[in-house]
């Protein structure tokens, strides 16, 4: 049997790029992050790999094992659309793209990719003088490739699009919001809906049922309603005045489109957003009859969230409290899309999946 490729995430938050390739058989050997959250919901679910504490600026290449593969979503806060109209600090943010890249150039892996928002593509230049990574050598670092993918073109419940920069092949397209037959006569799958995923689970604000079981929306496996986590509970209600809000916000808007109030199940959500303000335009909001009784507004519970993110629905977040975890779930790289990447690189490396 074939070694399995070895892989590294820098900035690994709570390891939904790495759970890609995790699913799929790689061994992921290393995660590095500076919020502690971060490291321990990692070490929660990757129990074999190093996982380490520290700021990557400060990190050295030699601190860090190779691997085959080198994957890394530097924050993208600093050039979110979504952040401060935009005018966040570029400066800030491409230093950690710099570093990132400083250990691709050092630990010359066979892949690597970085996972950022689109936006970066109008700063991030494709080529840099080693000097600017911090290298002491003349010469230049290329990136191969930059290509902006959405999650749910490979079977996310979420459009979320994504800027992949770096050395790999491309992932092969699963889902449409048309879907047509594609040259080699493979059938695309229509998107898949967020109504999938939200009528997989039960009403958070009941108890959890003793014998009853929860499918997984995104895999095929089961867990007890007893042992789901993140799901129970009222933290995902709106308060009537917050919902009376937010619906302004969206059908109102003096210079904004208008959005859907509540959102459209029948298609795949927003982008799952790292903050969940109740006044945000971002924010999902799912209408729900309350047994039987008066509809109520809220928003998707952490576990819903996590499950369109495409996490498996036994994947452990470790925070104190609601925003913690929200935000845990918000940064990631959807699972699917990250699985859609791996599956591409098994395939030019001549190896089988392990599962798919
Ligand atoms: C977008 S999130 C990464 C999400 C991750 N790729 C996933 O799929 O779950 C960015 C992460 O970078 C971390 N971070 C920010 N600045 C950092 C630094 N200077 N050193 C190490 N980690 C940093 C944040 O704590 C956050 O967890």
């Amino acid at each position: 049997m074939s070694k399995s490729l070895t892989v590294l995430d820098f900035f690994c938050g709570a390891g939904g790029f790495s759970e890609g390739f995790k699913q799929l058989g790689f061994d992921v050997v290393y995660g590095a992050d500076n919020w502690n959250p971060a490291i321990q919901t990692f070490k929660a679910n990757n129990s074999d790999a190093e996982v380490v504490k520290v700021d990557v600026l400060e990190l050295s290449a030699t601190d860090v094992p190779k691997a085959d593969v080198i994957i890394g979503g530097p924050p993208c806060t600093e050039f979110s659309g979504s952040n401060r109209g935009g005018s966040g600090n570029v400066k800030e943010g491409m230093e950690l793209v710099k570093r990132f890249l400083y250990y691709v150039h050092e630990l010359k892996p066979r892949w690597w990719i970085m996972e950022n928002v689109p936006r970066l593509l109008q700063t991030l230049p494709p080529k840099f003088r080693l000097k600017d990574l911090g290298i002491d050598k003349e010469g230049i670092f290329e990136i191969p490739k930059m290509q902006v993918f959405n999650a749910a073109d490979f079977g996310a419940p979420q459009k979320r699009t994504r800027l992949l920069s770096g050395k790999y092949p491309n992932p092969l397209q699963t889902h449409s919001e048309n879907p047509v037959v594609t040259l080699n006569g493979q059938k695309l799958s229509h998107w898949f809906t967020m109504r999938k995923v939200i009528e997989s689970f039960p009403n958070p604000l009941n108890e959890p049922r003793k014998g009853k079981h929860v499918k997984d929306p995104n895999y095929n496996f089961n867990v007890t309603e007893m042992k789901l986590e993140d799901h129970f509970g009222d933290h995902s209600i709106m308060k009537d005045e917050e919902a009376e809000r937010n619906k302004r916000q969206k059908t109102e808007h003096p210079y904004y489109g208008k959005m859907k109030f509540p959102d459209d199940l029948d298609r795949p959500s927003r982008t799952v957003m790292a903050t969940q303000f109740n006044a945000s335009r971002e924010t999902m909001v799912i209408a729900m009859s309350n047994n039987g009784r008066k509809i109520i507004y809220r928003k998707p519970t952490i576990r819903e969230c996590a499950s369109l993110q495409c996490y498996p629905i036994n994947y452990k977040f470790i925070g104190t409290n609601p925003t913690t975890k929200y935000k845990l779930v918000g940064n990631s790289v959807p699972v699917k899309l990250s699985m859609a990447v791996a599956k591409a690189i098994l395939r030019e490396a001549g190896m089988r999946t392990r599962k798919n």
